[in-house]
């Protein structure tokens, strides 16, 4: 218990990737080497076998096999406000002591309008599931470049990252005023042989979903802004986006905690994060650009 309050929460982003040779692009969570990019093809998923992790297409068969990113005992890294920062810029998160799984997190919110400016920068808006800093599954909206592809436009994917390989569905193009519907939900697990089954997905976009098994608990929550390469605050779009209807679950026979968000955000650079309504149940959470 005494590790878990001694946690400090601000940008996610503790990995950095030793071979500057290596081709960098972005993925939702810190740069990661381009060789360890697998699209997962429509109504594939993935497994963890072992020390493998296993790409497999709608009919079962393996089509790729990734070594997987050995668990970080991670810590979050203490918040700094700065210009232009990147990374995690405006978030509130959810840290779930360890004995509930979360098994459901559902969010909403609408696509903004496109930035007033383009400077090849990259936005993500997402809520998420995690262990620590090294396993992340979200469900992603994305303007400009990400290693999933995009542009000067808006597109969602489902991201899995381990620390060290990134999956993601195909990219959906999207428009703003578009509502997006954001679900992580548990769909089994067997803490004995410590497999946690999830499917992430934007419930409303077909080609979005994800399923994977994990050998970890993915039990700190988070509705995220992310950012890389902004050179002016007109590279954000103008306004706010508005996380709302925010319900966990947890599965049954577990204690359950209180559901009290935790707001961080860069006001170096006049972003916000309110918690508007607190909870497990229709919580809102802001992002202010
Ligand atoms: C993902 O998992 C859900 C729940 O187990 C299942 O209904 C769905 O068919 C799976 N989808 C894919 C693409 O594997
Ligand atoms: C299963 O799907 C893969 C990838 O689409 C394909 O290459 C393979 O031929 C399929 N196998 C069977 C038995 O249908
Ligand atoms: C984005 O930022 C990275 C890291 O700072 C840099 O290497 C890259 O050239 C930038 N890309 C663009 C398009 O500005
Ligand atoms: C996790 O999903 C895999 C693949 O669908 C399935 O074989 C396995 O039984 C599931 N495990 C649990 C604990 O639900
Ligand atoms: C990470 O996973 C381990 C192993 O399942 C679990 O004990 C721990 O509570 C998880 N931590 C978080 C923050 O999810």
């Amino acid at each position: 218990m005494r590790a878990l309050t001694a946690l400090l929460v601000g940008l996610l982003a503790p990995f950095t990737i030793a071979s500057p040779s290596v081709k960098r692009v972005f993925a939702p969570g810190p740069y990661r080497a381009a060789t360890n990019i697998y699209e997962i093809p429509p109504c594939g998923s993935l497994a963890h076998v072992g020390s493998k992790i296993h790409v497999l297409a709608a009919n079962g068969t393996v089509i790729h096999v990734a070594t997987a990113g050995a668990p970080t005992v991670g810590q979050f890294k203490s918040a700094v406000s700065r210009d232009l920062m990147d990374g995690w810029v405006a978030f509130a998160y959810f840290l779930n002591p360890g004995f509930s799984l979360i098994s459901s997190f559902t969010a909403t919110w609408e696509v903004p309008p496109l930035p007033e400016t383009d400077h090849g920068q990259t936005i993500f808006l997402f809520n998420a599931v995690q262990n620590y800093s090294n396993t992340i599954l979200q469900p992603v909206l994305q303007y400009g470049p990400s290693v999933a592809g995009g542009g000067s436009f808006w597109a969602v994917a489902s991201f899995f990252l381990d620390g060290v390989n990134t999956f993601h569905t195909p990219l959906v193009r999207t428009s703003p005023g578009a509502t997006l519907n954001g679900a992580l939900i548990l769909t089994g697990s067997s803490s004995s042989e410590s497999i946690f089954n999830y499917t992430s997905q934007f419930t409303n976009i077909p080609g979005t979903t994800l399923n994977t098994s994990v050998p970890a608990l993915l039990n700190v929550a988070a509705a995220t802004l992310e950012a890389y390469n902004i050179t002016a605050l007109s590279d954000y779009p103008a306004g706010a986006t508005v996380f709302s209807g925010i319900n966990v679950e947890f599965a049954s026979g577990n204690t359950k905690p209180d559901v009290a968000w935790r707001p961080v955000a860069d006001t170096a650079d006049g972003l916000g994060s309110t918690v508007d309504k607190d909870g497990a149940v229709d919580a809102q959470i802001t992002v202010k650009y």
